[in-house]
């Protein structure tokens, strides 16, 4: 399968590195306005470069296109790349508006191709272990849950390119960062109905907030506290998700929550209990989450079901930040529609146990 990545900054290296993984994948174009950045992909991998997107989407060898472009940038691209029939793996988040996410989702409906978000903590071994363990109902009725961001990134971070940090093309700690700790929460909790947050931005000389503390209600009544920031002194601190249950307590932690530090649930025993530790311990960083996307989406075309992470999964973490960044603007909270639980975008029917792993 043939694949072509726009945007050959940061993010696209893993993108490359993934596809070079996977037997049967090529890269054989990039895209970037800055040729200099193409230079990699040509010599090591024999991409062809283009600066103009529309010429390369002509090349009808391409399948699939990876857009690793600014944020504020992809639903533009995206909506091209659909006219010319390719299909999509966006990074996250998918945009920066309901209406861009809405555009990306509607062209790739209207032109019959597979569209991914790049959300890879998905795959991480440990959120594969909570999800067996949420979808076997082990914690019982779910109470609250807590999820934590505290992280560390300095003015140079920002200062790297002029969109970070903007409020346009990349948003704050809650849109850049935390958004994968949010699209988790939305897979183990369910749809949310009400946020309400405060934001600042304390230490970076940045638009957008580098603090953010929330409260969301889910429709299944229950609440979670949200907190995220990239001010942590003086390196990465925790990124953690507990969830309370009536029958337990499961927390997935460390600096980039790697781990099952807590697990204490009335249905497993020490030995049970002490190999979902384990098994996640031996491996805490299993395939890289980026080649576990693009595995996904091969198969999704091969198989013609959604990938694991959909537009539409993609639009819902969105919207949950974007209802953070209202709340905190207008000081009040924020009600969000009813129903559109995850599961209902599941048309293949598949739980999320069930969903295919690479290892
Ligand atoms: N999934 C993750 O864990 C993760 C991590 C980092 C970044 N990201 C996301 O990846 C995207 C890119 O981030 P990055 O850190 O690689 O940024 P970057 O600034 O390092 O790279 C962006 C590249 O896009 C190019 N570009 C900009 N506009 C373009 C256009 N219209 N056409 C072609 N090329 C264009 C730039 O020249 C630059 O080379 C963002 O959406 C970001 O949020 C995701």
């Amino acid at each position: 399968m043939n694949f072509a990545i726009v945007g050959c900054g940061f993010i696209a290296k893993k993108h490359a590195n993934a596809i070079r993984n996977i037997e049967g994948a090529n890269l054989i174009a990039v895209c970037d306005r800055v040729p200099e950045l193409m230079e990699p992909y040509v010599d090591e991998y024999g991409a062809t470069p283009y600066t103009e997107l529309e010429e390369m989407l002509m090349n009808h060898k391409i399948e699939v296109v990876c857009i690793c472009t600014p944020s504020g940038t992809h639903a533009a691209i995206a909506e091209l790349a659909a006219q010319y029939g390719k299909h999509l793996i966006v990074e996250k988040p998918i945009a920066m508006t309901l209406e861009e996410a809405d555009r990306i989702i509607s062209a790739s409906e209207d032109n019959d191709i597979k569209l991914a978000v790049v959300h890879p903590n998905r795959f991480r071994p440990v959120v594969l272990k909570l999800n067996e363990i949420m979808e076997k109902k082990l914690l019982g009725s779910i109470s609250h849950a807590l999820c934590l961001v505290n992280w560390n990134r300095g003015q140079e971070y920002y200062d790297q390119s002029p969109w970070r940090g903007t409020k346009e093309h990349d948003g704050g700690v809650l849109m850049n960062q935390a958004i994968h700790n949010l699209d988790l929460l939305l897979s183990f909790m369910g749809s949310p109905t009400e946020v309400f947050s405060m934001e600042e931005t304390r230490f970076h000389d940045i638009e957008a907030e580098d603090i953010s503390t929330g409260i969301i209600r889910f429709e299944s009544g229950a609440l979670a506290t949200v907190q995220a920031s990239t001010n942590v002194y003086p390196k990465n601190y925790e990124e953690s998700i507990t969830i309370f249950g009536e029958k337990g307590t499961v927390k997935i932690g460390g600096p980039n929550a790697l781990y099952m530090e807590t697990l204490v649930v009335e249905g497993l025993d020490d030995t049970e209990t002490e190999s979902y530790i384990n098994e996640v311990k031996a491996d805490p960083l299993g395939m890289p989450g980026h080649e576990q996307i693009i595995r996904d989406m091969i198969d999704a075309i091969k198989e013609d079901r959604q990938p694991v992470v959909s537009g539409k999964e993609g639009k819902q973490a969105l919207e949950l930040v974007l209802a953070f960044y209202e709340s905190a603007e207008k000081n009040k909270p924020i009600t969000l529609c009813k129903g559109d639980t995850l599961h209902d975008d599941n048309p293949n029917n598949i739980t999320r146990t069930d969903r295919k792993i690479y290892i």
